[in-house]
């Protein structure tokens, strides 16, 4: 009877251990998405559209000089204008978003790395 009742407790305890390592390893992929590659429809365009196209609309607003709507868009201001130059400063005169705050570092660095995958569109 003794024996028994040891053999269901350590029965349980493995399926406990195999059932907590299962959901911690979900859990954790869950908490950092990290994408393989860096698209600009799946990444990138949302931070723009969250943080820029207030301004960088099409007709530009409030003395922006360039939309920044589509991909192409896009591209030429990282080719061309500095733009991860801009949202990496933290030169309140110079930085984008015009006037502050700095976006969070995460999608600064989703940016750079969007440069450095080769600006793929999706
Ligand atoms: C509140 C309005 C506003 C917002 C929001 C804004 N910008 Fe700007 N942006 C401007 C203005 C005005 C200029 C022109 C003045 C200057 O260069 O500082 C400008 C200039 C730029 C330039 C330089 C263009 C050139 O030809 O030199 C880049 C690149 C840029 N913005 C990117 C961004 C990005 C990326 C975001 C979002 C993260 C953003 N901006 C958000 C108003 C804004």
């Amino acid at each position: 009877m003794k024996k028994k009742l040891f053999q269901i407790t350590l029965f349980n305890s493995i399926l406990l251990l195999f059932g907590c390592t299962a959901v911690s390893e979900e859990d954790l992929v869950d908490a950092t998405p990290i994408p393989e590659t860096i698209t600009f429809n799946e990444n990138v365009k949302p931070i723009i559209d969250n943080n820029c196209i207030i301004c960088h609309s099409n007709p530009p607003q409030n003395g922006a000089p360039m939309p920044l709507v589509s991909y192409e868009n896009v591209k030429e201001a990282v080719q061309n204008r500095n733009l991860i130059g801009r949202i990496s400063s933290d030169d309140p005169v110079f930085m984008m978003p015009f006037g502050g705050p700095r976006l969070p570092q995460n999608l600064i660095d989703i940016i750079i790395q969007w440069n450095e995958d080769g600006l793929i569109e999706e």
